[in-house]
């Protein structure tokens, strides 16, 4: 039997998680999974239906766990699926980064005590750093000026007996601007130079002393992580202390039409040349992916209400799953569903979204048969990173179903089906 229900947003409805998942190595439920195509045949929905593949993200996850030679936690903002986050889970994931209370509550009401929690927002809430060190046991958060550094001192801690663990305490290095496609350098940060005497400052406060930056969403060059690195190595340095852990955080890429990145391995190697040249052997290395463990795993399944022309007007859209193909620009590999088989040449079609604005639109191309009608079911791939997890409820557009689904991916995604 299909598993379905409303995709609303996770973070925003009470949770309905069973008990939290068993620490020990789990496999995940129901081999049978339907396919997107029957289920689709069956149930002629009417509103966005996401598609689940947590098989896929299962291998996606144990495949980056098995290349990456540091720790991996995954970036819960990315996708804060429930299921998504089981799927990583059984593909071996006990590591999460989490930027804000809620996404902190959710991953301790999962999993229990068995998930590592690090909380690698720079800027938090005084009350969202108490509650997460008094309530959820998170010992580990990032910084990036002085005055975070005092809150967290001030919030994350007991008031009579000492930390057990000790904290972690991890500053956030600005990178200049590289060519990732969501540069990341705008807002979060410390200069190299207030980088290093926030590690100097908060070296006795921390049991764990880390140096973190971000290189930008869809890094497309692995050389974007050794001139980080370097980087880090210079501030390293000039702080004049130990530092426990490096955190080269997120940034990993996946495909996309047209834009096929070097293989996780090239990352994997210029990573490892520079935490070499850094010359601190024993430095713990960590990693905070997104988009490279989810992206493949989730796929949207839309409905044509009126074609004009090359453009389609759909039921999801820029507000909906597809803001990343909105003015970002990405494009996603999309095929037609039809019962009878799809026909016609391919062709190029853009499409807009179900909402009254003009902006509601995503260029593509998309490339469908060429005789696309009203009624047709279109399914997109690749939008398990910041698809669903961006939606909003503008005009009223905030329903959609979630099915969990036993396809394969759009694109051929590296380690599934696993050899
Ligand atoms: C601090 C931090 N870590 C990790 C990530 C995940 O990045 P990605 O999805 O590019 O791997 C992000 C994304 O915004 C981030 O801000």
């Amino acid at each position: 039997m299909a598993r379905h229900r409303l995709a609303v947003a996770p973070l925003r409805r009470r949770l309905d998680i069973e008990a939290p998942y068993p620490a020990s190595p789990v496999d995940l439920p129901a081999p049978d999974l339907p396919a997107v195509d029957a289920f689709v045949a069956a149930e002629r929905p009417t509103e966005p239906l996401h598609c689940l593949r947590p098989r896929l993200i299962q291998a996606t996850a144990r495949r980056f766990l098995a290349a990456f030679p540091g720790e991996v936690m995954y970036a819960v903002k990315c996708n804060p699926e429930p299921r998504v986050l089981r799927a990583l889970w059984a593909g071996g994931v006990r590591q999460f980064d989490c930027a804000s209370p809620a996404e902190v509550a959710l991953v301790r009401q999962m999993f229990g005590a068995s998930a590592e929690i690090r909380y690698m927002h720079p800027v938090k809430a005084r009350p969202a750093i108490r509650d997460a060190f008094r309530l959820h046991h998170v010992r580990d958060f990032a910084l990036d000026s002085t005055e975070e550094l005092a809150k967290i001192r001030d919030e994350a801690r007991h008031e009579r007996r000492p930390t057990r663990g000790g904290i972690g305490l991890h500053v956030r290095l600005a990178l200049p601007k590289g060519d990732a496609f969501y540069d990341l350098s705008g807002k979060f940060g410390a200069p190299a130079e207030l980088a290093a005497s926030l590690l100097a400052e908060a070296r006795p406060h921390a049991e764990r002393l880390g140096l973190c930056f971000h290189v930008g969403s869809q890094t497309m060059e692995p050389a974007a992580y050794r001139n980080a690195l370097d980087l880090a190595k210079t501030v390293i340095e000039r702080s004049r202390v130990a530092v426990d852990v490096i955190d080269v955080g997120g940034g990993f890429p996946v495909a996309y039409p047209g834009l096929t990145p070097p293989p996780l391995e090239a990352y994997v190697a210029a990573i490892a040349d520079g935490v070499a040249a850094l010359g601190r052997p024993g430095i713990r290395l960590w990693a905070e992916p997104g988009r490279a463990l989810v992206a493949p795993g989730v796929s949207v399944v839309v409905q044509v209400q009126l074609r004009r022309g090359d453009a389609l007007y759909v039921n999801d859209g820029i507000y909906g799953s597809l803001s990343d193909a909105g003015a970002p620009g990405f494009k996603f590999p999309a095929r037609l569903l039809r019962p009878d088989g799809a026909s016609g040449t391919a062709k190029a079609f853009a499409l807009f979204g179900p909402t009254c604005d003009s902006v509601d639109r995503m260029q593509g191309p998309f490339l469908l048969p060429d005789d696309v009608r009203e009624g047709d079911y279109i399914e997109i791939g690749q939008l398990g990173a910041y698809g669903g997890a961006l939606r909003t409820s503008f005009n009223g557009f905030d329903r959609a179903q979630l099915v969990e689904v036993g396809d394969r991916p759009l694109i051929a995604t590296p380690g599934y089906p696993e050899e």
